[in-house]
């Protein structure tokens, strides 16, 4: 990983514009970082998310379309600390549904930590976590013929731009078997009233989750970033529905990178892209899933309709 990291910090730094990907916010402290910004009063996504699956478990478990007596596999791509899939978990067991839970994240530790809470609250679970990117890890999606559900929850697929998403749910979509199921949680297009804040919150949490990535380059590449000498700059555009976060250098400054023995000159006010958080509407989402062999067959919406929970199957 860490070579893979040192690549992917010399090309983002080395671009015009320069940018660094968003899969590197999840370190242990950037793990930590984003379970508080799930608690934050400004960042509705959770809990909007939350109330579809604590208040339509049932129709969520109906909408997934599995057979209650044959076993069937529910991976989760980039699953996190899984809080709101344990209520779908918990309704399946409950009604008495044979299934492994897969969570697949770019960041161990955060996988241990929620295979250990698993496996203390659903001890009569199975898990089977997979450690990786999960661009790289579709393949798992071939090695059975079981019966499979995919969660891909929270937004996720905002963090890529459309064209990307596109190629991304065309490679889901062919490896899907007819009667799979994909879930898929996306965020609405609304006002940058509600949307903004959720990225700028008035107690920093996301600011110090930006510039965690300075911090992580510092301490896993040698990176000598003064990490006050860069400010978290978010935007959003009613327009385009795209939410984007860069970290701004604050004077002219010019940084040695050891791992990469090399140095990286930054002008004042020039911007680091780091994240796009995309926002959808269905329309969006259709035309996304165009060359895909995904169908929209149910979407569920939370009570304020900020959040959609999206179930296709394959055609
Ligand atoms: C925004 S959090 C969302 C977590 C959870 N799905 C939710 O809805 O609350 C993103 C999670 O996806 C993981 N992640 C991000 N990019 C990834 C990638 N390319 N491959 C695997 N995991 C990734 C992160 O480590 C993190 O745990």
């Amino acid at each position: 990983m860490s070579g893979q990291f040192a690549n992917d910090v010399a090309a983002g730094l080395g671009a015009t514009p320069k940018t660094l990907p968003s899969k590197y916010f999840y370190d242990a402290l950037g793990d930590k970082l984003f379970i508080k910004i799930m608690d934050l009063p400004e960042y509705y996504l959770t809990r909007a998310e939350m109330e579809i699956f604590t208040q339509q478990t049932h129709e969520l478990i109906a909408a997934l379309g599995q057979n209650p007596t044959l076993h069937f596999e529910l991976v989760e791509l980039g699953a996190g600390d899984g809080q709101k899939t344990l209520h779908l978990l918990e309704g399946l067991l409950a009604a008495g549904y044979d299934f492994t839970y897969v969570p697949v994240d770019i960041s161990s530790h955060v996988l241990t930590q929620l295979e250990a809470r698993l496996l203390r609250h659903l001890p009569q679970m199975h898990i089977a976590p997979k450690i990786g990117d999960y661009f790289e890890q579709l393949n798992i999606l071939y090695e059975t013929e079981t019966p499979r559900v995919v969660l891909y929850l929270g937004s996720n697929l905002g963090n890529l731009t459309d064209d990307k998403s596109a190629i991304f749910l065309e490679e889901l979509s062919d490896c899907f078997k007819p009667g799979d199921r994909l879930i898929l949680g996306v965020d609405q297009i609304k006002s940058a009233d509600i949307i903004l804040p959720a990225y700028n919150d008035a107690g920093g949490v996301t600011a110090a989750f930006n510039i965690n990535l300075l911090a992580r380059i510092n301490r896993e590449l040698g990176g000598e970033f003064d990490l006050t000498s860069f400010r978290h700059v978010p935007e959003y555009s009613e327009k385009t529905g795209i939410a984007a976060s860069y970290l701004m250098s604050l004077r002219e400054q010019c940084i040695r990178i050891e791992a990469l023995d090399q140095s990286f000159n930054f002008a004042k006010g020039e911007r680091i892209h780091t994240e796009i958080s995309r926002k959808y509407n269905l329309d969006i989402v259709d035309s996304i899933i165009g060359n895909t062999q995904f169908q929209i067959i149910k979407v569920l919406r939370d009570s304020q309709n900020y959040f959609l929970d999206i179930v296709m199957d394959r055609i």
